[in-house]
């Protein structure tokens, strides 16, 4: 009913009178599914969340970046066939070039790598928070829209690099009251599935698409994983040992089938003799069946997980030293992580670890008649411009109605102002705390 709009709502004769609004369908006034909206409490705690965040980043000395929401699709097309891809939000925009809203922030991390190319000095250690997007199936703690905290250190080869990061995530959880038996980390490395395939000349091209197939373990039969990697071109023998090896649980045991030549167990070794130093031993946990569902990652990979075992990943990361390359730059050994807003919260929930955030407005400024609203607004200037914040009543209202929005915005102070103390270059103060009251100066004020 909007297309033959005559602009007056079929009303004629009536040119000098304004134009009736259609009423056009009633809106949905729910965000999109999976998307969320940021009242104001909940945007006190993303903005708390995020605080900490920073902090921790400046903990470590990482320097704070960010890239744009809309990439070119190209960037998170993979081949191995990783679930992400087929959670793309992409589209055609009005150029006809194939963009994509990103579903992760490492790929735009690898571009402004590239492109920064010889300019910046190694290693770089940046850290972003940025909204990422993915078609995903809703469950709790997964959503459509989420924001990510991730820092990434980029042209560090070493394990040390890893325990560093690992280090950030422990230090950021202690903060929030997150202890050892809250939470844990599972740690492998790719490199133990790589030297079972290279055990079997199995060719390097097919390390990622091998570790997603088996990142599916989980989820799907293990039947189907044997079907999946034997029509990939591995043989039944290979698939076997991938298997076995998956169920490992100690670096013992790992180099026992391993043998002690090789990176993986080097590695991992060096990392958890480097976590004790660190003082984050408890939290950490060699587990063979941890690959990462992306494509990238070639070396350590971990994830954190709540020990109740009642939520997703909380966070996860490794190392990707090859990811540069395959957008046609040069490699530069890497590793990151990626933490998410949602699971943490749920976890800060059940543990009764959500800190009180409501609004906290240091006065409330009131005048008591409607001719010194000019005064109040130079009151309330005054201390703002002394750092204090204010609460400027705008309208003429009852006393009561002003205590109970005092209340409402747990007000410290409540400042009147009436005609005659004004007259005298003075205001009354209310403490709302102690329901102490008194005169002062306007100057006196702070
Ligand atoms: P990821 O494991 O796909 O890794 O995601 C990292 C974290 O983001 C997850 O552990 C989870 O906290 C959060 N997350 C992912 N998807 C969702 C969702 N749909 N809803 C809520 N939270 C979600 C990466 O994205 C890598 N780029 C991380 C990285 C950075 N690796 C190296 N550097």
């Amino acid at each position: 009913n909007s297309s033959d709009n005559d602009g007056g709502g079929g009303r004629s004769g009536a040119l000098s009178s304004p134009p009736v609004m259609e009423v056009l369908e009633k809106i949905d006034v729910n965000p999109p599914k999976g998307t969320r909206d940021f009242p104001p409490e909940e945007m006190r705690l993303r903005n708390w969340l995020f605080h900490n965040f920073r902090e921790v980043s400046r903990l470590f000395g990482f320097e704070e970046v960010d890239y744009p929401v809309l990439e070119s699709e190209a960037l998170f097309i993979r081949k191995a066939g990783e679930e992400i891809r087929d959670q793309l939000y992409s589209f055609e925009d009005r150029g006809n070039r194939r963009v994509a809203l990103r579903p992760e922030l490492t790929p735009s991390l690898a571009r402004l790598v590239i492109q920064k190319g010889k300019s910046v000095s190694l290693p770089l250690k940046w850290f972003a928070i940025g909204q990422c997007w993915r078609y995903e199936r809703m469950t709790r703690g997964r959503r459509r829209e989420h924001y990510q905290w991730n820092m990434d250190i980029i042209g560090v080869p070493e394990v040390t690099a890893e325990a560093e990061l690992i280090s950030s995530i422990v230090t950021f959880l202690k903060r929030l009251g997150i202890t050892a038996s809250d939470v844990g980390f599972k740690v492998s490395s790719r490199k133990v599935l790589q030297e079972v395939l290279r055990r079997y000349s199995i060719p390097d091209n097919l390390f990622g698409q091998v570790c997603i197939i088996i990142d599916k373990i989980e989820k799907i039969p293990q039947d189907e994983i044997k079907r999946e990697l034997n029509s990939a071109g591995i043989a039944e023998d290979a698939v076997f040992d991938l298997l076995q090896i998956l169920s490992v649980k100690s670096l013992d045991k790992l180099e026992e089938v391993l043998g002690s030549a090789g990176d993986a167990v080097a590695d991992l070794k060096q990392l958890f003799s480097l976590a004790e130093k660190f003082g984050y031993s408890e939290w950490i946990q060699f587990d063979a069946s941890i690959v990462r569902g992306l494509a990238y990652y070639t070396g350590i990979v971990f994830e954190g997980f709540d020990r109740e075992g009642k939520l997703r990943a909380i966070c996860g990361g490794g190392r990707y030293d090859r990811l540069l390359s395959t957008f046609g730059g040069n490699d530069i050994p890497a590793c990151g992580f990626g933490f998410g807003d949602a699971v943490i919260v749920e976890l800060l929930k059940e543990k009764g670890l959500l800190p009180d955030l409501s609004l906290q407005v240091q006065n409330i400024v009131c005048p008591l008649d409607q001719e010194l609203q000019g005064a109040a607004a130079t009151v309330a200037t005054i201390l703002r411009q002394k750092g204090q914040s204010v609460d400027l009543v705008l309208q003429n209202k009852p006393l009561k109605w002003v205590f109970k929005r005092a209340a409402r915005i747990n007000a410290g102070r409540l400042i009147l102002v009436g005609n005659s103390e004004w007259q005298r270059g003075m205001v009354g103060v209310k403490i709302l705390s102690t329901g102490e009251q008194y005169e002062i100066k306007l100057n006196d004020l702070d």
